[in-house]
């Protein structure tokens, strides 16, 4: 098995006109990863936490969906002064780029992450963005809007290659985002966290979201790492 840290992108044999996307999520035993009502619900250890982060310092952008952003009221900054200095020391800037998708565009300018300025913010989303919004919205982040009803995720990942130099995405999720880029075979590697509880629920998100439907293929993962740390299993998966 190989290590956990950041997986080579899969490069040399064909050149990627994207960034590597790898997605790190945390479950309970029954596959949930929160409750119905999305809630922010803490069912994970300090040292998944830490996981997480490790994990989002390795990338130059870490992407969120609307729901999880607003939900999690997250600033998606690297709080650990040392995981600052490696990327430092790999060149990278010490915070990465956040990143937003929104297709609605109703996104709420008072959340956490528009009152910091660590790092660029940058927003893709469309031109249904109220007017109102965009305004406000602007003067703390950078916004990509389409005209189309909906975001092309391969089309934003292609830009954030080109226009941002972006070669490794840090995705944390929600799981509607993820099974967007599932669909679009846009992932490359999972981080899954398996924490020791069920939480049962229908309508509660698994790793695909609540969509009933099945993917439009199967995703085959190879498991190359394996960690149990107390009652948690850290698995690195990575997607066909
Ligand atoms: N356990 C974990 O590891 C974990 C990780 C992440 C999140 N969560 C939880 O998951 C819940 C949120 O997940 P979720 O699945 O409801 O939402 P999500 O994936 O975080 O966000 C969904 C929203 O993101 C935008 N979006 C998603 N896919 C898109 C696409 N292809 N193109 C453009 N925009 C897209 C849309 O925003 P608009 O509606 O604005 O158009 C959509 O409504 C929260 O409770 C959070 O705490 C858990």
């Amino acid at each position: 098995m190989k290590s956990a840290a950041r997986s080579k992108p899969r490069a040399g044999k064909r050149r990627r006109p994207r960034p590597f996307v790898a997605a790190t999520f945390a479950m309970t035993v029954d596959g949930k990863l929160t409750t119905k009502n999305r809630g922010t619900v803490d069912f994970t250890s300090r040292e998944d936490k830490l996981h997480l982060i490790k994990q989002r310092a390795l990338g130059d952008a870490v992407l969120v969906g609307h729901t999880t952003l607003e939900r999690d009221n997250v600033r998606l900054g690297i709080p650990h002064p040392d995981l600052r200095a490696q990327r430092i020391a790999r060149g990278q800037p010490a915070y990465p780029i956040r990143v937003i998708v929104s297709n609605k565009g109703r996104i709420n300018p008072s959340l956490n992450i528009f009152q910091t300025d660590f790092a660029p913010i940058l927003i893709f989303s469309t031109t249904r963005m109220p007017r109102r919004i965009r305004e406000q919205l602007s003067k703390r982040a950078i916004l990509h809007l389409t005209e189309s009803p909906q975001i092309d995720l391969r089309q934003m990942l292609r830009q954030l290659r080109a226009e941002y130099g972006v070669k490794y995405v840090a995705c944390e999720g929600g799981p509607a985002l993820f099974r967007s880029l599932l669909e679009l075979r846009l992932v490359d590697q999972l981080n899954l966290t398996v924490a020791p509880f069920l939480f049962g629920g229908k309508k509660a998100p698994t790793l695909t979201g609540v969509n009933s439907d099945f993917l439009p293929h199967t995703v085959h993962c190879s498991l190359v790492h394996m960690k149990v740390i107390g009652e948690e299993c850290f698995l690195t998966y990575q997607v066909e």
